[in-house]
């Protein structure tokens, strides 16, 4: 049994929505509202969800780049927001993320020796030569040749960028990494290397990834474990076998059942996602899918639903799990 790497507990971020003369918040965008889960080293979770169910502003907190509004996390038994600044530039580390998009994410003005050796700057005492060998050394990681070193972002495809942009997340050796979409800008042929060369370094670095796709097939070919997020909520979570094998949810279900290339037998006859998401200024009162469920009821509508354990670490947050939403209310 792996050791727990990350543990989340009721994690909520909120944005303020400012107004008034004197710029007070007058309300709050709930971007995740009260989100626990856990990962084990050298495990994928892939995350997902339809657009802003608050994904990134989960990572961005995980990863400080966003103030937490309250709950708990735990990298390495460490408590992430109880520890001085110091130590949590140690940390911080370990912690790394790769951007969706490699053209906006890498400096157009730098060298790649900058661009991939800056964390290295920031972090180690080197000589200008030390630093260039270590990035050929990273670039040779990601498949690209040494020569890189002195070459431009723009003299590279994007694929290739992206390559650029996992040896840079990787020059401090981190131990877990946040991948935000990282093939969705570029080319299918390219999506397929730079998922496979994730799964290499992963297998050879000993790594633990955070997933983030709309593309589930990506997240079915990568991810040890699924968490799936609706309105700043998790509602899904569990063995991502178990997750496609046994889907319990039934936004999960019509998630899926929206994506022609997976095997989607098992899941009922929910074929698309009827509606748009609600704001998450104002969601929903009980259950946040309630608007859009087509199984929604009385209860949805008044009482949120607790995490029913499903057994083997799947969860999912719904009243009618294991019950026949004929009968109820
Ligand atoms: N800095 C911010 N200020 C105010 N609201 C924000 C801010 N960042 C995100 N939000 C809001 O928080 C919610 C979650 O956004 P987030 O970007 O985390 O979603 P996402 O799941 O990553 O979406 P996508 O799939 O489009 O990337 C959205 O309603 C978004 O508008
Ligand atoms: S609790 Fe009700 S509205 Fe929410 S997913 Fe379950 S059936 Fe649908
Ligand atoms: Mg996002």
């Amino acid at each position: 049994m792996a050791d727990s790497i990350l543990k989340v507990k009721d994690l909520k971020k909120y944005f303020p929505v400012r107004g008034g003369f004197f710029s007070k918040p007058v309300a709050w965008v709930k971007a995740v509202d009260g989100v626990t889960f856990e990962m084990e080293q050298g495990e994928v979770l892939g995350l997902v969800g339809e657009s802003g169910c608050g994904k990134t502003t989960l990572v961005n907190v995980l990863l400080n780049l966003e103030e937490p509004t309250s709950g708990e996390v735990y990298f390495d038994g460490l408590d992430l927001f109880d520890m001085d600044k110091k130590s949590l530039r140690k940390i911080r580390k370990n912690l790394q993320i790769v951007f969706q998009d490699p053209f906006w994410s890498l400096n157009p003005r730098l060298l790649v020796r900058d661009i991939v050796g800056e964390p290295i700057k920031v972090h180690a005492n080197c000589s200008r030569e030390q630093l260039v060998k270590k990035v050929g050394d990273l670039l040779e990681m990601v498949g690209l040749p040494r020569s890189g070193v002195f070459k431009y972002p723009h003299e590279f495809s994007g694929g290739e960028r992206q390559r650029i942009a996992i040896a840079r997340a990787l020059a401090l050796s981190p131990k877990l990494v946040v991948l935000d979409e990282p093939t969705s800008s570029i080319d299918v042929l390219s999506q397929a290397q730079i998922l496979e060369l994730l799964k290499n370094l992963k297998q050879s670095l000993g790594l633990t990834y955070i997933l983030i796709s709309h593309d589930l097939s990506v997240v079915n070919y990568m991810a040890d474990r699924i968490a799936v997020m609706y309105l700043g909520k998790m509602v899904e979570y569990g063995p991502a076998d178990d997750v496609f094998d046994r889907t319990a949810h039934p936004y999960t279900k019509a998630l899926f059942a929206a994506i022609p290339t997976l095997d989607t037998e098992g899941i009922d006859s929910i074929a698309t996602i009827e509606g748009s998401v609600p704001s998450a200024i104002n969601p929903p009162s009980g259950c946040r899918f309630h608007t859009r469920c087509p199984m929604a009821k009385e209860i949805c509508r008044q009482r949120e639903p607790v995490m029913v354990d499903l057994g083997g670490g799947h969860r999912a947050a719904c009243h009618f799990i294991g019950k026949d939403a004929k009968g109820a209310c």
